[in-house]
């Protein structure tokens, strides 16, 4: 069958994601026929570069030799059991070196990231409650946040275009300022604007701390903001205030997660503990829907109790699928055996080199950088620049989805050089068509 099969009929059946389907009639569609490593084909043969890992999931490429072995070994063994009241090995494995890894020793499942939202909020919640604190039920998150598209998620995301339509149905949350830099005033550094929306929090959690049970945050890159970048420091200071007006400090590491921002987790680099961490995405390698909400002691002793209604009652069909598990299993084997973080580093500073003709592009703003993430403001007046940048991208054997005019690249970390080379190239060459 030829792409434009597989395009009509999916037009037909398939209502695709995050999309107005009516956009279908002049943007491509693109039938995936299979992946290697970095690549992509279509039906007709065509390649594209996953430049963005297939919406920030894919770690080492697409069909990972690896990751497809353990996969197939897991397979002849257990696909899936209910884990309430069963356990198995890939999920306890997985709980013990996620624990060894972020300190947080108690591990509850989800499916996709905004599962694992919904369950760091309800926990939290359910922690007061537990507690003798049922005036705690609010929470705040930054602006411009994106925490997930269900309800609970939703109510603490804070980008427009997907919550508006459906304000009547969310609850209401506080937004306080964000630290990305580009709002900084001239002259003013990444630090001491960080130091100064700190204080904001601050302002806002001394009055309203009695009724607030969370701050839910991005560590250091708020990624549907449009890659907005700020300083560790803010972290610092947000575990401190957290501590000081009792107030849980959720970092949703879902995007930022594994690597990305250069140390296995975002909040490495403020030298800080959360009490929630929500993990998705990357953590299966993008091979299979899997979150997780790690948590302290403390948060799972309030839980354990006689009585049934005190403990966690949450639950998803699919919670600690063993596929998924084993996929997060050896994903974590690659990171260890390939020194993957140290390695990254030496492949971040030759993006970040070869990338210096864009930074120096007249219509490039804002270039910036955090580990294994890349973004810059484009100045262009075409109209849908996101829509005419994607499909210019896509003739050039690109997968590239701007946010607005950020230009992004969040790459899997097994791009070659020669691959940065050619994504830098192209992006230039598109540049002066957009
Ligand atoms: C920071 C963050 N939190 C939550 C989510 C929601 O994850 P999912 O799309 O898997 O529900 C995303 C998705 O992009 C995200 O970037």
């Amino acid at each position: 069958m030829k792409n434009t099969d597989y395009l009509r009929r999916s037009l037909h059946s398939v209502w695709h994601p995050c999309s107005q389907m009516k956009h279908f009639e002049t943007l491509p569609l693109i039938p995936i026929a299979r992946g290697e490593g970095m690549w992509l084909y279509d039906f007709d043969g065509k390649r594209y570069l996953d430049a963005i890992s297939s919406w920030w999931v894919n770690l080492f490429g697409h069909c990972n030799p690896r990751i497809n072995a353990a996969l197939k070994d897991q397979l002849d063994k257990l696909e899936h059991v209910i884990l309430a009241g069963f356990t198995h090995e890939p999920v306890i494995q997985l709980s013990e070196r996620l624990a060894a890894l972020t300190g947080l020793g108690h591990c509850f499942y989800g499916s996709d990231g905004a599962s694992a939202t919904e369950i760091a909020l309800k926990m939290s919640f359910h922690y007061w409650r537990n507690s003798g604190r049922t005036e705690k039920t609010r929470f705040i998150s930054l602006q411009n946040s994106y925490h997930g598209e269900t309800i609970g998620a939703l109510s603490v995301t804070d980008v427009a275009l997907f919550k508006d339509t459906y304000a009547p149905l969310l609850r209401h949350s506080t937004q306080v300022p964000t630290p990305d830099w580009r709002h900084a005033e001239a002259g003013e550094s990444a630090r001491n604007f960080a130091l100064r929306c700190a204080a904001a929090l601050r302002k806002h959690l001394q009055q309203h701390h009695a009724e607030t049970a969370a701050f839910i945050v991005e560590p250091l890159v708020q990624g549907a903001a449009g890659m907005a970048m700020y300083d560790a420091e803010y972290l610092r200071q947000a575990r401190a205030i957290c501590d000081e007006f009792k107030v849980h400090l959720i970092a949703d590491e879902i995007a930022v997660g594994f690597g990305r921002t250069g140390t296995m987790f975002a909040c490495e680099q403020a030298g800080i503990k959360p009490d929630f961490m929500c993990l998705s995405k990357g953590i299966s390698g993008g091979y299979l829907p899997l979150s997780a909400v790690l948590t302290t002691d403390d948060v799972f002793q309030a839980f354990y109790h006689d009585e049934t209604a005190k403990g966690f009652l949450h639950s998803h069909s699919y919670t600690g699928n063993a596929l998924a598990c084993r996929a997060a299993l050896a994903t974590l084997d690659i990171f260890e055996q390939d020194g993957v973080i140290e390695a990254n580093r030496a492949k971040a500073a030759y993006l970040t080199q070869a990338a210096q003709p864009l930074r120096d592009h007249p219509g490039v703003k804002n270039f910036r950088h955090t580990g294994m993430i890349w973004a810059f403001e484009v100045a262009s007046d075409t109209p849908h620049f996101s829509r005419a940048f994607y499909q210019l991208a896509l003739e050039n054997e690109l997968l590239l989805r701007p946010m607005g005019n950020t230009v992004y690249f969040m790459p899997p970390y097994i791009i070659s050089e020669e691959e940065i080379d050619l994504l830098i190239t192209r992006t230039l060459k598109i540049l002066d068509c957009v």
